[in-house]
C-alpha cells in the first residue's frame, strides 16, 4: 500500500470558519500573535492568553470539517495516510481520519505548566487562572508556542521520510520547524502544494501546485487518486 503523507496548515479549516493566522493583517482574531502564542505572552499575561484559548476552543468545537478534511479521510480507502497538522482543531478526527499527528498541540487539551507530560483531556471545557494540574500548577492550553521546542517533529520527521506522496494544504510553509519537514520527503516522491496563494517550495524537481481553496482543490486531487 503506497503511503501518502498530508501536511496542513490553517487554510485546511478556513472553509469551516476559522481564521487564518496570516491572512487578517498579522492579527490572529483580532490580538498580536505574540501576545496569545508565545512563552512570553503566556508569562506576561496568563489570563489573556487563557480567555483566548478559550474561545479559540468553543469556536473549534462547533466547526464542522468541509470537503477537504473529508476528502483527506476518504484516502484511507486505498492507501496508508498519515495527517500532520499544524492546526490545534480536530476537524481531521472530525472527518474520520485515524492517524494525526499534531504538531502544534490541541486545543481540546490542558496540560500542566511544570510537567508536559501531564495532559488532560478537557473536551470544550475552559480554563481558568486557579485550575491546577494533578502536581498543583496552573493549568495551561496543550498548545506549542512560539520559542517552545516542538516534541512530535522527530515522529512527523520519520513518516514525512517514508511518503510516496505527500500532500501541503492550507499552509504558509513559514513557520519553522514544520516547514523544514518538506526536507525530508524522498527526492522522488511527489509533492503536491494545495493554496490558493503561491506558496515556494524550496529546491524540489516535482512539485506540483494546485491553484484552488482546499476544499475544491483537495477533493478533485482525491477523486482522481482514489479512480
Ligand atoms: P498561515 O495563516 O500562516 O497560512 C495560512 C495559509 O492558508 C496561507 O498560505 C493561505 O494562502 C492559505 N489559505 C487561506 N485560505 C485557504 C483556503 N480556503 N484553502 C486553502 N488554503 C487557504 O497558517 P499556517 O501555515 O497554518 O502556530 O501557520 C503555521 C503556524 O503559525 C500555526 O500553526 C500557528 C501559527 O503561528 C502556532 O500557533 C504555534
Amino acid at each position: 500500500m503506497k503511503k501518502i503523507v498530508v501536511l496542513s496548515g490553517a487554510g485546511i479549516s478556513a472553509e469551516s470558519g476559522l481564521a487564518t493566522f496570516r491572512d487578517s493583517g498579522g492579527l490572529w482574531e483580532g490580538h498580536d500573535v505574540m501576545e496569545v502564542a508565545s512563552i512570553e505572552g503566556w508569562r506576561r499575561n496568563p489570563s489573556v492568553v487563557l480567555d483566548f484559548y478559550n474561545k479559540r476552543r468553543k469556536q473549534a468545537a462547533q466547526a464542522q470539517p468541509n470537503e477537504a478534511h473529508l476528502a483527506v479521510a476518504r484516502l484511507e480507502k486505498k492507501f496508508d495516510v498519515v495527517v500532520i497538522t499544524q492546526n490545534v482543531d480536530n476537524l481531521h478526527e472530525k472527518a474520520g481520519s485515524t492517524k494525526v499527528i499534531h504538531l502544534h498541540g490541541e486545543l481540546n487539551k490542558a496540560r500542566s505548566s511544570i510537567d508536559e507530560s501531564l495532559i488532560y483531556d478537557i473536551k470544550d471545557r475552559e480554563i481558568h487562572i486557579g485550575d491546577k494540574c494533578g502536581k498543583g500548577s496552573q493549568l495551561r492550553p496543550h498548545i506549542v508556542w512560539f520559542g517552545e521546542m516542538v516534541p512530535m517533529m522527530e515522529i512527523a520527521a520519520a513518516e514525512s521520510a517514508e511518503a510516496d506522496i505527500y500532500l501541503v494544504i492550507g499552509t504558509s510553509l513559514v513557520v519553522y520547524p514544520a516547514a523544514g519537514l518538506l526536507d525530508y520527503v524522498p527526492v522522488d516522491s511527489p509533492i503536491y502544494v494545495i493554496n490558493p496563494e503561491r506558496t515556494q517550495v524550496p529546491a524540489r524537481r516535482d512539485v506540483r501546485y494546485i491553484t484552488e481553496k482546499a476544499a475544491k482543490g483537495t477533493s478533485e486531487l482525491v477523486e482522481q487518486m482514489l479512480n
